[in-house]
């Protein structure tokens, strides 16, 4: 049984249903794009890999994560387009995600809080005083037409662990019971509404599970979020887990813990039929293992795909065995260890 097969997406024929994971590699400066940056997504780019998100694109210098982190406004469209151009040239999608983390916002290094309650008053505090809707939602719709215009064919808005969008989307941090009511609902049909250009697949990125209770109220919360960016006109949902100053082990797990949401994203593409769902999470092994799923879940690899750029093809071809394994060394947690980019990967000890 093969699962890994191409997809038809708003019309586009993607090569197939793995993409490479939302990755911000760090490398540039001051957010303009290094050739370190550029060559590191060319070299992920084809190789059956479906599409290749360009990850935590920062829309403005102040809203960036750290000053190696791309920038969108600071960088020229010619130099965009012929990122997006090369990736296509070998046989990707090329996809970016566009992100806002707010100033107030300082992302943590620690792996773990060790005061979640803390943070989750920061986060309400952040969630209270948010009145720029108008300023965010016209810098999205903006930069989402640009990006198109450029020549990307996927735009992903950056809705998951704990940047701006999502805090504003969660239960937790809005104590909004219906998702529609939040301030996050609110700008994301601001964004949309806004949208001049609209030819690719609009796909929005959300964190599952976000780690600041037990998860057991998210799912029915979540699946209403979810009808809610159908409405507003998205064509791929993709699934991840986890806030940044919470707990990243949720949103890079331990590789012993293998697929930490792979049910609910089988549950999600099997209700949800009109829609297209994107899974993230050590999904390596599932493809190995040739199981049979919806035909409209996707999979997306992050650290595989750094550990070895062919692996999607070497497991097509049945040749498994030559696969350079993701070691789980965290040499790729550059900004954790206080570094400027992702390092070479540590060889799996075996
Ligand atoms: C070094 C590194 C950088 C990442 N950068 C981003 C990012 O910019 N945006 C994002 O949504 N996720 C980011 N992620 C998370 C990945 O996209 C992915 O969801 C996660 O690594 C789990 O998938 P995996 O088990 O295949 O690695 C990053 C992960 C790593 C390891």
């Amino acid at each position: 049984m093969e699962n890994i097969h191409s997809i038809k997406i708003n019309s586009l024929d993607i090569p197939t249903n793995v993409f490479f994971s939302p990755i911000n590699p760090g490398y540039c400066v001051n957010g303009i794009l290094s050739k370190e940056f550029k060559d590191f997504f060319i070299e992920r780019s084809g190789l059956d890999i479906g599409i290749c998100y360009i990850g935590n694109v920062s829309l403005l210098t102040n809203w960036s994560s750290n000053i190696n982190t791309a920038v969108f406004s600071q960088n020229k469209s010619v130099c965009w387009s012929a990122l997006a151009s090369e990736i296509k040239k070998n046989g990707s999608y090329a996809g970016i995600q566009l992100a806002w983390k707010p100033e107030a916002i300082k992302m943590q290094k620690e792996f773990v809080t060790g005061d979640v309650l803390g943070q989750l008053v920061y986060f309400r505090q952040f969630y209270d005083s948010f009145d720029q809707f108008d300023q965010v939602s016209t810098l999205f719709s903006e930069s989402i037409s640009q990006a198109f215009q450029d020549g990307f064919q996927v735009i992903q808005l950056h809705a998951a662990h704990g940047y701006g969008l999502s805090l504003l989307l969660s239960r937790e941090v809005s104590r909004c019971e219906n998702p529609r009511e939040t301030k996050g609902a609110r700008l994301i049909r601001q964004i949309v509404d806004k949208l001049l250009k609209r030819e690719g697949i609009l796909d929005i990125r959300i964190s599952l599970y976000e780690g600041i209770n037990d998860g057991s109220d998210e799912w029915a919360y979540k699946t209403r979020l979810f009808e809610f960016f159908q409405e507003c006109g998205f064509n791929l949902i993709s699934l991840s887990n986890g806030f940044y100053n919470i707990d990243k082990n949720m949103i890079y797990p331990v590789k012993q813990d293998r697929t930490a949401i792979l049910k609910e994203a089988e549950t999600l593409a099997g209700t949800y039929q009109d829609m297209f769902w994107n899974v993230a999470g050590n999904m390596e092994f599932v493809l190995q293992s040739r199981k049979a799923f919806p035909p409209n879940l996707t999979f997306s690899l992050g650290r595989q795909l750094l550990s070895d750029p062919k692996t999607i093809l070497k497991i097509r071809q049945h040749r498994e065995s030559e696969i350079n394994k993701c070691s789980g060394c965290n040499k790729c947690h550059y900004y954790s260890y206080g570094l400027l980019g992702i390092q070479k990967c540590e060889l799996e000890i075996i």
